[in-house]
């Protein structure tokens, strides 16, 4: 009995540890020197910002809250070709914060889509992705914890102007070995693009749908992260979209 308490009280230790230590939420948008907060053209999540979806059918698999809606949040105007970053943080922004736990490695994504009137109609594409740096031995994680949280990436040319979501997406893997355990952290900003070059390449690009896009047994999402180490890692989804043509 004296036993079962002392797991107990263990296990429940363990879980408001996870909580309060684990974990991350999308917390600023970048372009240079100008930075932007949470709120403003980040949508706002669905209940505690830093829980993760771990059901890849559900429509949080979108933004985190649901539909991919915010009608509060307000559209960024930034130019197609720009060079642009996000910024993820666990407690605050601040230069010390540790963005997620070193325990929650796997690779980071950057989805795009058109904004449309209904958002089960947005079509994605993938415009970045980072898995598993075999030179380095690093995650994508690992190299953002190192970058205080920020991922630059450049944003595509060859898209139409007008309205979109940008999906970020952090992946950790720390339990995928089990099925439905692998921790996924959508979040998404609001952008109005301006000076693309008002076309998509021919053959169009690999769009997908979220829900959809992932199945709970894709290779990179039902994973044992202890066994292979990222050796033969592959990112779940489509194939990056060409980033930038010149
Ligand atoms: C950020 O959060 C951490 C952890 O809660 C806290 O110790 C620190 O003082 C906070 N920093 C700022 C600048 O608010
Ligand atoms: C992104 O750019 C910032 C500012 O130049 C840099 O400090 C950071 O290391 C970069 N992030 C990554 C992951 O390389
Ligand atoms: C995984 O999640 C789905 C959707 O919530 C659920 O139907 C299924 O029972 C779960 N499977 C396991 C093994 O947890």
């Amino acid at each position: 009995m004296h036993t079962n308490l002392t797991y107990v009280a263990v296990m429940l230790g363990m879980m408001v540890f996870q909580k309060a230590h684990a974990h991350t939420f999308l917390s600023n948008i970048a372009v240079g020197d100008t930075e932007e907060p949470v709120g403003k053209y980040i949508q706002k999540y669905l209940g505690y910002k830093l829980f993760p979806v771990n059901d890849v059918t559900t429509k949080n698999m979108r933004c985190r809250n649901a539909e991919g809606i915010d009608p509060k949040a307000a559209t960024f105007p930034v130019k197609a070709g720009t060079e642009f970053s996000v910024v993820w943080h666990h407690y605050n922004n601040s230069i010390t914060d540790n963005m997620v736990s070193p325990s929650h490695r796997g690779p980071c994504t950057i989805y795009m889509a058109q904004q449309k009137p209904n958002p089960d109609d947005n079509q994605w594409f993938k415009i970045y992705e980072l898995g598993f740096d075999k030179t380095a031995n690093l995650w994508c994680s690992d190299i953002l914890r190192n970058a205080h949280g920020r991922l630059n990436f450049t944003l595509p040319m060859d898209i139409v102007d007008g309205n979109y979501l940008l999906r970020t997406e952090l992946i950790a893997l720390h339990k995928a070995a089990f099925f439905n355990g692998t921790q996924f952290y959508p979040n998404c900003v609001q952008l109005s693009i301006s000076g693309s070059k008002n076309k998509f390449l021919d053959p169009p690009p690999h769009y997908v749908s979220f829900p959809g896009a992932y199945g709970p047994e894709d290779k990179g999402i039902l994973y044992d992260v202890k066994q292979d180490k990222g050796q033969n890692y592959v990112i779940p989804g489509p194939e990056v979209y060409p980033p930038v043509t010149k």
